[in-house]
């Protein structure tokens, strides 16, 4: 499984790839607010978090028609050649994905909570699929299940094209460990989340008493 950074904060996306884990990143209207984005930078800051990452970069459109969802896609996906455009599952977002993939433009179908939403979500032609894990938590249903039926159903198909799922609404470890084992090919996590996802307790304890009995070494 690949790890992107959901975020659109520019110092945690340069941490993350200096650690060399960092495959892509996810952004959305509400990280871009989050972080004092204004409109008239918009696309700047995409276009520097593509400096950062190589990898594919989520923007997301936020029109409700296709022809606008169209419009914002291109603008968008001219910025860098690792733009990725992020539509919500929705009609008007299905037949903007399907024009946008036919121009060779990927898209990232986001907002996807059912089966058939993932399975529409492809035959439409998106390049990755979001389901989400936590607002279902949020509404006290089990996200991760209707992760894992979104896996299975897209795997018992063929779609003719490359289709990658991206786990995404992260809030904890065992979110992604459990993605993992799902299968998914993405788990797109915030920042606070990938920190905690390199630390274990023994991997703490085992450090101290190596350096102790380093220190025991030196002055032996
Ligand atoms: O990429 C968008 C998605 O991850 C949103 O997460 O925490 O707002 O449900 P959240």
């Amino acid at each position: 499984m690949k790890f992107f950074l959901d975020t659109a904060n520019l110092r945690d996306i340069e941490e993350a790839a200096s650690w060399g884990v960092l495959a892509g990143v996810t952004t959305n209207p509400t990280l871009y607010a989050r972080e004092g984005g204004r409109l008239a930078e918009f696309h700047g800051h995409i276009q520097r978090i593509c400096d950062i990452c190589d990898g594919p970069v989520s923007a997301e459109t936020v029109s409700l028609d296709r022809d606008g969802i169209i419009l914002e896609a291109e603008e968008l996906h001219a910025l860098a050649p690792n733009v990725v455009v992020k539509v919500p599952v929705m009609p008007e977002g299905l037949a903007a994905t399907k024009v946008l993939a036919d121009r060779g433009i990927d898209v990232n179908m986001t907002l996807c909570f059912t089966v058939p939403q993932a399975l529409m979500a492809a035959r439409a032609g998106a390049r990755y699929v979001s389901p989400f894990i936590g607002r279902f938590d949020d509404i006290s249903e089990d996200g991760l299940e209707h992760l894992g039926n979104m896996i299975v159903a897209l795997n018992n198909y063929d779609f003719g094209h490359p289709i990658e799922v991206i786990a995404a609404s992260v809030r904890h470890n065992q979110h992604v460990v459990a993605a993992a084992l799902m299968g998914a090919d993405i788990a797109t996590v915030p920042f606070g989340v990938l920190e905690k996802l390199v630390k274990h307790p023994l991997t703490d304890r085992g450090l101290e008493s190596f350096l102790a009995d380093w220190e025991k070494v030196k002055n032996a």
